[in-house]
């Protein structure tokens, strides 16, 4: 069993019967989709499930797991999902599969956020390893750039994996990458940009996660937030 498989398994442990979870995006997320419809059908846990991402409503229906419409779910019990990033302070980056906005909504709604990573994925701040990526309505793109070069970054529109074309979100937005020369607050870019008009949702998740489980090498560590 590799790192990823452990981290999802000791995830699915904390669903008990009767419980709405979401379902992240991911190559860690898809283990626990796995392990959770394993429970479903072998153990009878009665669980609702709400995905994250177009692929993920697709697996889990694939492997039996009952879903539940976004538009129709008033809150969830407990989210998990995968991060490309987690500071000490348990700030995430999330987004290199461009779902965000149901990502953090799905975060949002849930009492609890589970985290799901292996070692490779902690940093000492947010835009260590990857840029940041922020969501933009397509006819914004331009003026958005402007407000992000003025916080004093750089901002690049994300080409999709051929590049001979843009990428497009799963909802037709664009995607800024955004990088500084210097670490960042977290915390502080996270407020300037929820107040920047036209990003609809961007890869920072502050002050989300409840727990952060960190695989290494056969071990898993379980941080909850105090
Ligand atoms: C998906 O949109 C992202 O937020 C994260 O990048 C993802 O959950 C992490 O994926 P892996 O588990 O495959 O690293």
């Amino acid at each position: 069993m590799n790192d990823k498989e452990l981290v999802a398994i000791r995830a699915a442990r904390h669903v008990q019967d009767g419980m709405t979870v979401g379902l992240g995006t991911g190559s860690t997320a898809n283990f626990f989709i796995q392990e959770l419809a394993r429970r479903h059908k072998e153990e009878g846990l009665r669980v609702t499930a709400a995905a994250s991402s177009v692929v993920s409503t697709i697996k889990a229906q694939a492997l039996g797991l009952p879903l539940v419409a976004l538009e129709h779910l008033g809150r969830l019990d407990l989210y998990v999902d995968g991060a490309d990033e987690v500071t000490p302070q348990m700030a995430l980056l999330k987004g290199r599969g461009y779902d965000l906005v149901r990502e953090k909504l799905l975060a949002r709604g849930s009492d609890r956020f589970i985290v799901l990573v292996d070692k490779s994925k902690l940093v000492s701040h947010i835009g260590e390893k990857f840029p940041i990526p922020v969501e933009v309505m397509p006819f914004a793109w331009q003026l958005v750039k402007n407000r992000l070069q003025a916080l004093g970054g750089q901002a690049e529109l994300r080409q999709n994996a051929a590049k001979d074309g843009l990428a497009i979100t799963s909802y037709g937005s664009l995607v800024l990458d955004l990088t500084f020369d210097a670490p960042v607050d977290s915390a502080a870019l996270n407020q300037q940009l929820n107040d920047i008009p036209g990003i609809a949702e961007h890869g920072i998740f502050q002050d989300i996660a409840s727990a952060v489980f960190i695989a290494d090498n056969g071990n898993v560590e379980e941080i909850w937030k105090k």
